[in-house]
């Protein structure tokens, strides 16, 4: 049986593929949730738009200062693992649910397989750089998006069980585009708008870095003369709550302000943007594949393929004329940049190679 342990909105997305295709081959495949995001709009919502089976366990763990949190689930996965009894563990990405499932799958003996391996941005200040190479280090099967990882393993010293197979993001594009498009959606109400996400505690979790990147985004819109339209993220909308940012921006004609929305919706929100700012990962790797421009509002990424490919581009300051530059730049910019992620069928090669190494 394979357990895929997840607990915040993208493993939930990047994983839906390899749970689908599991199930459409008749492999027993279980979902574990620990329960690192628990509100409806990050969680429960993305189970039944795409349509996956409910948790076996749910940890329900919840949000705790970090070694809590981790410590937390490392006991309760240890429980479900001895419950359950599965031969393989998949982890993906690199939350602290990575990390635990990690941690408990080895100290347990059973086999540990990471999708998206090997990804690694040198910034020891994001709490996922530990998580990323810890994971690594424990883990069975690597399955890498691209060989910028493969290598990046091989210089760490890890090249046993590597393997090459995409990035499940663009499975779960590809699986869900369709769909999105035939659903009525919010998009049609802005006319020509930036599509805005962050969440990195490097952005949102001091008050002045906050102030100004609120500051610097409401600048861009009047610039542009077209609406930001940023869903928050609870991270973020507790500090905008906090710092009283929130009612600063309520009536800005250039910032809207909304909840997080579902997958179906984000994606016609992402395809028709005039261009994404983004902190998160997926996104960078979604911009890229949708062919619409994106600016990584960080000093670095883990992603460098989709500068490479060149959809994408940095910049982690606050100068409402340098970032306007940067947007005009990147959307005059031909839509034509290659995807470096794959093909859409990484889930199935997950499995054939998990198959072939008689975990399943
Ligand atoms: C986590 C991951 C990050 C990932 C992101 C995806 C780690 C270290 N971070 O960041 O890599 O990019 O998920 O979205 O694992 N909160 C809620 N409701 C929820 C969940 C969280 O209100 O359902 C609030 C709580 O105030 C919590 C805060 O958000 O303290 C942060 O949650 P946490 O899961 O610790 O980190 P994220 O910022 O969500
Ligand atoms: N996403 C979504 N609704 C939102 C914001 C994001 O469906 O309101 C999706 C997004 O398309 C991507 C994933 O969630 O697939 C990214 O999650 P997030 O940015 O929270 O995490 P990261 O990728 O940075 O780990």
């Amino acid at each position: 049986m394979i357990a895929v342990v997840i607990g915040t909105r993208p493993e939930i997305i990047k994983t839906a593929p390899l749970v689908k295709e599991a199930q459409r081959r008749g492999e027993a495949v279980v979902i574990i949730h620990t329960g690192q995001h628990y509100d409806e709009k990050l969680d429960a919502l993305f189970f039944e738009e795409l349509k996956l089976p409910k948790p076996a366990i749910n940890l329900h763990v919840g949000s705790h200062p970090p070694a809590q949190q981790i410590a937390a689930m490392v006991l309760g996965l240890s429980e479900a693992f001895q419950q359950l009894q599965p031969t393989v563990v998949v982890v993906q990405g690199d939350t602290n649910t990575v990390l635990a499932g990690a941690l408990t799958a080895h100290k347990m003996g059973i086999k540990l397989a990471h999708l998206e391996a090997g990804l690694r941005s040198d910034d020891w200040g994001m709490p996922e750089e530990a998580n990323r190479v810890v994971a690594d280090a424990l883990s069975d099967i690597l399955f890498c998006p691209t060989d910028v990882q493969t290598e990046r393993l091989a210089q760490e010293g890890i090249r046993k069980g590597v393997h090459v197979v995409g990035n499940p993001i663009v499975d779960a594009v590809q699986m869900f585009r369709q769909e999105a498009a035939n659903n009525p959606s919010i998009e049609n109400n802005y006319g020509q708008y930036v599509l805005l996400t962050m969440h990195r505690p490097s952005n949102v979790d001091e008050k002045e870095r906050l102030e100004a990147m609120m500051a610097t985004f409401d600048a861009l819109g009047s610039k542009l003369n077209q609406k930001i339209i940023f869903p928050v993220h609870p991270r973020t909308s507790a500090k905008l709550k906090e710092t009283g940012l929130d009612c600063r921006y309520a009536d800005s004609p250039n910032l809207s302000l909304i909840s997080p929305i579902g997958y179906l919706p984000m994606l016609n929100l992402m395809d028709k943007a005039s261009i994404i700012l983004t902190d998160s990962g997926g996104i960078q790797e979604e911009a890229n594949i949708l062919q619409v421009p994106c600016v990584t509002l960080r000093a670095n990424t883990e992603r460098p393929e989709t500068l490479d490919a060149g959809g994408n581009s940095l910049y982690n300051g606050t100068d409402p004329e340098v970032l306007y530059q940067i947007v005009k730049q990147m959307m005059a910019k031909p839509r034509d940049w290659a995807c470096p992620f794959g093909d859409g069928r990484t889930s199935e090669r997950c499995l054939d190679i998990l198959k072939a190494n008689g975990l399943l």
